[in-house]
């Protein structure tokens, strides 16, 4: 059902072709919230916003690559000329290389700093002008991987840890603007991640639907209380 709140509020997510992104926005276009997607693909995230709404007013997709503060700029400068302000950030574009440290390529370290940490703090940037108009709301997808490393997890783990330290931290400066930060930290969640192909065998998973009613929660949570950091896991084990 939708909120009245919440109705016409507008929402970018990063990485909002596949996955927790896709999930989110179903969920907060079903509340009334206009959303702008965004891949490294511009057909992909024409497609997934085709997918999402058939109304071009209630959604955008846009080709962006977080890792690129032009990019990020320019695409958040989209969102507002389209839809007129910018109410809620989520920064969820991610990607995964797990391979123990004499193995991990240059590459693959810079890859995944490049989007999963460097790449927040671009959409963050890029955002704080219309997020301070609007006392907007900032939510990072991080991973229970910011809070217990694992073998062959150097570059994710570094990269979740240090998204965990830059959203607690902008989360007290950001505070003093009237803007919300929350950081999810899931555990394992039935995606597309590391070239995964959601199946039936990952019933015992949270579904990126359940990550979806997370933040609409959090977006309906009362104006004086803040969740700054959320862990959430599977309820069972596989
Ligand atoms: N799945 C899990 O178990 C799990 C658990 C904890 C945390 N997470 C985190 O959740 C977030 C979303 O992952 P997911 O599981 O939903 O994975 P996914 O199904 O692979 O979706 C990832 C999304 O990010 C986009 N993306 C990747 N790199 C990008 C870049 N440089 N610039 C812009 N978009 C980019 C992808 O689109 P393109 O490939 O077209 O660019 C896609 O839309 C990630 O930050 C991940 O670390 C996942």
């Amino acid at each position: 059902m939708e909120n009245s709140q919440l109705r016409d509020k507008v929402a970018y997510i990063t990485g909002g072709t596949k996955g927790i992104g896709f999930g989110i926005a179903q969920a907060l276009l079903a509340q009334g919230i206009k959303v702008a997607i965004s891949s490294r693909s511009p057909e992909a995230a024409l497609q997934a916003a085709q997918a999402l709404s058939s109304d071009p007013s209630r959604v955008l997709g846009i080709g962006s690559q977080v890792g690129s503060a032009a990019a990020e700029l320019k695409a958040v400068e989209a969102v507002v000329e389209h839809f007129g302000s910018l109410d809620v950030l989520i920064a969820n574009a991610g990607v995964g290389h797990f391979a123990p440290i004499d193995e991990l390529s240059y590459e693959q370290w810079r890859e995944t700093i490049d989007t999963n940490l460097t790449g927040v703090f671009n959409s963050v940037k890029a955002s704080l002008d219309a997020l301070k108009q609007s006392k907007g709301y900032v939510i990072t997808i991080a991973s229970l991987a910011g809070a217990n490393f694992f073998e062959n997890g150097s570059a994710y783990n570094a990269s979740k840890f240090g998204l965990v330290g830059f959203t607690q931290s902008i989360m007290l400066d950001l505070r003093k603007h009237g803007i919300k930060v929350t950081t999810i930290m899931p555990g394992s969640v039935a995606t597309y991640f590391n070239n995964h192909t959601p199946n039936a065998e990952d019933a015992w998973k949270i579904q990126p639907e359940d990550l979806g009613q997370m933040v609409v929660d959090l977006l309906k949570m009362n104006p004086r209380t803040l969740p700054s950091k959320i862990e959430v896991r599977p309820a069972q084990t596989k």
